[in-house]
Order: C-alpha cells, then structure tokens, then sequence
C-alpha cells in the first residue's frame, strides 16, 4: 500500500524554522512519504543556505527557483511553477507555514492543482488536502503584505494549526469552523528550545567583540520601514542615539543594505564607535545574540516570539503587531518609527530592571509533535 505523502512548501527565511520541526516529527512518526519544495523566494547564501544547515533541514528535492521581483510577479511565478510540482509529485497534503509570499502562491496552487486521486475505478479530479501552519495571526493592517497572504492562506486552508488563543478567536470570528482549526502551539518555539541546546560551541559574541548584557541587537527589514529615506533617516538617528549608550549589533537584511546604501545612510550609520554592522546571520548565531541581548529593536514578526520566550526585552519598530500575545504575556513592546519614541523607550528599557513575563500556553516545544499527530489522522483517511 502507497504511503501518504505529504508535501511541504517553503520560501522565505521565517519559513525554515516553521518547517524544520515539523519534519523532523514526520520522519519520526514514519508512515508518511515527505517532499520539501523551496519557492526560492529568498535566494541568497545569508537568508536561505544559511538557515537551511543550522536548522539541519533535508536538501529540498525541488527548487522553484523564483527569485525578487514585484509581489505579483514574485506571487504569480510561484504559483505557475508550483501547479506543475504539484501535478508531476500528486502529493496527498500540501503544508504551508507562515505568511510570506510563498505561503499564499503555494496554497493558491493547492486549489488550482486538481487531478485524478480515487481509485482506478473512481476518475474524479480531486486537489490534495491544505494545511497552514501559523494560522489566524492578525495585524488588521491591511498596508501590510503579509495580512493578504495571512487572509487568504487561512479561507483556503483545510486543516489550520494557530500558535495562539488570539489566532483561534480571529478564525472563529471570520467563519472558519471549528473543526478545522486546532490549537497547537507556537512551532518557532520548537526550533528555538533546540537551538538553545546547541550555542555551546558559538563565538559569535568573541567575534563581534560583545559581552552578555552589554549590547543591543537590531534587526530591520520591513519595506515599511527601510524603503522610506524619511522613516529611516529618523530611525538611524534613534540607533546613533542608541550606540552612544552601548554597542549595537545590527545584522542586515540584503533589502536594508542595499536601500540604506542608495539614500546614503549606510556610510552614516557606521561613522562613530558602537555600530557593529554585519550581514544577516544564520539561526543559530542570531538565536545566540537575542538571549544574550541587554535589548532587541526590530521590525520582525518572529523575533517579537523569541524575545519572549527568552525573556529579553524587544522593542517592535511598527505600529501594529500580529503577535499581541508577546505584549499581553511576553516583553515586546509597539513603539512605531518616531525617533524620539524609540530614544525614550530604549531609555526606560535601560533604566528598568527587567520584568519577568509568562511564557504563552503551549509554548512548550511540543507543537510540530501535535500537528503531525493530527496531520497523520487525516492522512490515513485519504490514501485508496
Ligand atoms: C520576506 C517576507 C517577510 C519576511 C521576510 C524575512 C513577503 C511579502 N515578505 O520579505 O514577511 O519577514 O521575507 O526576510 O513575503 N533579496 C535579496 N536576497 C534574497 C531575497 C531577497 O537580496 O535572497 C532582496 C530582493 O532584491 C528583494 C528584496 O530583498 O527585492 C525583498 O525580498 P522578498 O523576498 O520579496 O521580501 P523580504 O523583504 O525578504
């Protein structure tokens, strides 16, 4: 008898850590065959390679190989080369993680992708299961990329797995029914606690010349945010207020550098001690900088999580968040783009002794483990 099987789709970096997880759980489990299919939406060694070895993903067996362009471009080349994977493998699952613009196109190319999948006898076209793991997160921003891609995915999807009460709350609310939507925990935890066991051998603070404690880290990378020359002219000069204070490790994102680099704000940036710039880093060294860090300033979705669950204080450079558990529960805090917000929060930051938050329900490292557990129930029920 055939094994189910089950493709994942992944693209951007925030996808990796999602995945990894969950297939080592699959492998575990062993009744099911597994493709990973990389959209190559992020193409570059420090956002994609990079992720792929410390989270000891297996080598994709597809490569879309997309590449940048404008989102509809990006979108619609993922979704043309993912139907032809997709009806070449007839997978029996399709699991998409996150928000990215490949989430969207893939699941999108779910639906489109219909063939036969009965028996001989049974000829009716039928397209493989959907299943969207970090289901139901919300901004209500509707200016932001992902929110789309978040919609979407979730009204296409047939099995959604949420990190958190909220997400539960906002699928119930749009109509989704309950039986489709499992409350499985936050996944980016699972890949996170691992790392954590593996910063032994890490020099990345020698390297950088950083101690424990000592240091802020910036991460920034939202078009929002870096594409503007205003909004990123005001921000750097919140982190040359900030360098003053202690030494800023700012690992950049390809986009940031290059737009920083065309306004003229990438030679502003390192004049003056205190700015250590490097190039976006791999997991395992970010991991090891975040849990060390006096504070975090980013405009990240993922990182608001971790700084959580590690208990160091993260200030979120946007207006709106997706993850209001990590405010309610965790150390993040919304502080937008003006920069004498920014100033004055690091300021208390700096000031206050830290507090110490509650680490979200199930968060607990075990959430690829039920979300396999439930994806295998179904699967069975789909093979002839
Ligand atoms: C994408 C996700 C965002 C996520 C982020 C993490 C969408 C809509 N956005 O944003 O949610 O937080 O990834 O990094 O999917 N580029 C490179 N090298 C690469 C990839 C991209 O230089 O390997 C440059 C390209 O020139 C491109 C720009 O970065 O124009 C944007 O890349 P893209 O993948 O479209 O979105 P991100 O900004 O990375």
């Amino acid at each position: 008898m055939p094994q189910p099987h089950i493709l994942i789709a992944v693209g951007a970096r925030p996808n990796f850590m999602k995945a990894a997880p969950l297939i080592r759980s699959l492998k575990r489990a062993g009744r099911v065959h597994l493709t990973l299919v990389h959209t190559g939406q992020h193409y570059d060694p420090e956002l994609s390679d990079w992720f792929l070895r410390d989270l000891k993903l297996p080598s994709p067996a597809v490569n879309l190989r997309v590449g940048s362009g404008s989102h509809a471009r990006q979108t619609a080349a993922i979704l043309e080369r993912f139907e032809s994977v997709v009806l070449r493998l007839r997978p029996d699952v399709i699991v998409v993680v996150g928000d990215v613009n490949s989430t969207v196109a893939c699941a999108l190319g779910c639906w489109k992708a219909a063939y036969p999948r009965g028996t001989p006898a049974d000829s009716s076209r039928r397209r493989p299961l959907l299943a969207h793991v970090e289901a139901g997160l919300r901004s209500f921003d509707r200016s932001m990329p992902e929110e789309a891609n978040r919609i979407v995915t979730d009204h296409l999807s047939d099995l959604l797995f949420a990190p958190s009460p909220d997400a539960v709350t906002h699928l119930r609310r749009e109509g989704i029914p309950s039986r489709r939507i499992f409350f499985v925990g936050n996944i980016m935890i699972d890949s996170l606690r691992r790392a954590l066991t593996e910063l032994k051998g890490s020099r990345v603070l020698e390297r950088l010349g950083v101690s424990p404690g000592r240091y802020a880290l910036v991460t920034l990378h939202r078009p929002s945010n870096v594409d503007d020359p205003a909004t990123s002219r005001g921000i750097l000069r919140a982190l040359q207020w900030l360098q003053g204070r202690l030494p800023v490790v700012f690992p950049m994102h390809p986009r940031t550098r290059r737009m920083w680099a065309r306004c003229g704000l990438l030679g502003r940036l390192t004049q003056g001690k205190g700015m250590i710039l490097t190039p976006a880093l791999g997991y395992l060294e970010l991991v090891r900088l975040m849990k060390s860090a006096r504070l975090v300033l980013t405009d990240s979705g993922g990182i608001q999580e971790e700084t959580t669950f590690l208990q160091v204080p993260c200030l979120t450079l946007r207006t709106t968040t997706e993850r209001p558990i990590t405010i309610s529960h965790g150390t993040n805090r919304l502080v937008g783009v003006i920069p004498r917000r920014i100033v004055e929060s690091c300021e208390k930051v700096l000031r206050s002794r830290p507090r110490r938050p509650r680490v979200p329900p199930r968060w607990d490292g075990r959430a690829a483990e039920r979300i396999s557990r439930i994806l295998l129930r179904h699967v069975i029920h789909l093979t002839p």
